[in-house]
């Protein structure tokens, strides 16, 4: 007989990495035992690539290598940008982003068995290729022209380049090497679960990524930077923020952005961000995003508080994401795909792990459906398929 576990599994140790850990009574992420806290003011996204991938900080040359590959592997197979200008302008990107990622392997090199390979090198190159992609639907979607990328620039840097054409400004440019260090892993979340089951049946990685990304889309998870955004955008100025968080609640709706299965106290990455969005405002000049955002989750205290006293909430990764992204004027539909590219590192060091000591990842459920019957020929069977 099955034990019975936790509806979605909360609380349930399903296997071991040594990637990151999520202290959430304390508030605390690490990446392979660097804190968050360190790494980002300090460590680019490139470095934070090495230590997911390669187990350790890379030194100068280290560094210089994997930046090297990174930019070597930007550019796009043809036929994959060619199946883009095909799409429907008013494709959703995440979608766009899943078909293309899962199209990539269609394009890599295959062993003698047939099989594509799934190794470091294969990790580096979907780290390289997603920003390509993300930045390749943005302009095709607007009747733009793809910009080639360059191998010169840091990944934040290129991505905001293929959007603009532009070089951006180092605050631009930090903030986004800033959000993708802070997005890069966070343990099981449920699309690492999904690229690591996907994994343990020896799916290559191009399939593994494809589970992740389909499972990050949905709005409870990483759709709910995109979901946040639409709230700031409704509520329009901090002074609607208790209004309207009153009216979401009233409804039995969440708002999105906030809460967390793991976390108990505030989202560690929520405070970088936020300090972010705050800078990044400032220089943009005049946007009420971020202060819309830090009353919305002020307000959301305060009524969660009168509504269940004891209770508390506060803002998860998603929730400044939206103004930091918004500020760096990527539409909000896109920041789902950004969440990806960042997450990228963290889902194929998961994937290497998982096949590094593989076995195949299979639960049980419990059976609560109707008793065993015998069988009911189509032409006895009643309007629900029992005996007439
Ligand atoms: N707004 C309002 N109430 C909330 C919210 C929220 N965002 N989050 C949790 N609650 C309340 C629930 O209504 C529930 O109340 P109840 O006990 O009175 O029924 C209680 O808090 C516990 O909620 P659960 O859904 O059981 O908690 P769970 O651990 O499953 O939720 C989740 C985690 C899904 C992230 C939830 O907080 C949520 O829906 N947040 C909004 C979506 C979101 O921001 N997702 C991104 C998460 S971070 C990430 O994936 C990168």
């Amino acid at each position: 007989m099955p034990t019975v576990v936790d509806r979605g599994l909360e609380g349930v140790v399903v296997g071991s990495t040594q990637l990151s850990n999520v202290e959430g009574t304390v508030g605390r992420l690490t990446y392979r035992g660097y804190d968050i806290d360190d790494l980002a003011p300090n460590a680019t996204f490139e470095e934070v690539v090495h230590l997911l991938l390669y187990g350790h900080l890379p030194n100068r040359h280290q560094l210089d290598a994997i930046k090297r590959e990174l930019g070597a592997r930007r550019s796009l197979p043809e036929p994959l940008v060619n199946a883009m200008e095909n799409v429907p302008k008013t494709a959703w990107p995440m979608d766009v982003l899943r078909t293309i990622v899962s199209g990539l392997g269609l394009f890599s090199p295959v062993n003698a068995h047939g099989e594509h390979i799934s190794d470091v090198h294969t990790a580096i190159e979907l780290v390289a290729k997603m920003p390509t992609i993300v930045a390749a639907w943005d302009r095709i979607r607007r009747g733009l022209e793809p910009i080639a990328p360059n191998p010169e620039l840091s990944t934040a840097g290129n991505f905001l380049y293929m959007r603009s054409g532009k070089v951006p400004h180092t605050i631009e440019e930090d903030a986004l090497d800033m959000y993708l260090v802070l997005l890069a892993d966070h343990s099981f979340n449920a699309s690492t679960f999904a690229a690591r089951v996907a994994a343990s049946t020896r799916a290559d990685i191009y399939a593994s990524v494809t589970a992740a990304l389909a499972t990050l889309q949905g709005d409870l998870h990483g759709g709910a930077a995109s979901a946040a955004y639409r709230t700031l955008v409704d509520v329009k100025s901090a002074e609607n923020a208790e209004a309207y968080v009153r009216g979401i609640l009233e409804s039995g709706q969440r708002i999105m952005g906030m809460g967390h299965r793991e976390y108990k106290v505030r989202d560690p990455r929520a405070r970088h961000l936020e300090a972010m969005a705050k800078e990044l405002s400032a220089y943009v000049g005049g946007g009420p995003l971020y202060e819309t955002a830090h009353a919305v989750e002020e307000a959301s205290r305060k009524v969660l508080q009168e509504r269940k006293p004891g209770n508390t909430i506060y803002a998860n990764v998603d929730f400044y994401t939206a103004p930091v992204l918004a500020d760096l004027g990527i539409p909000g539909d896109e920041f789902t795909c950004l969440f990806a590219c960042g997450r990228i590192a963290g889902w194929s060091g998961h994937i290497l792990e998982q096949l590094a000591d593989n076995r195949l990842i299979r639960p049980q459920a419990t059976y609560d459906g109707p008793p065993s019957g015998p069988y009911v020929p189509i032409e006895k069977r009643g309007a629900n398929g029992s005996k007439a």
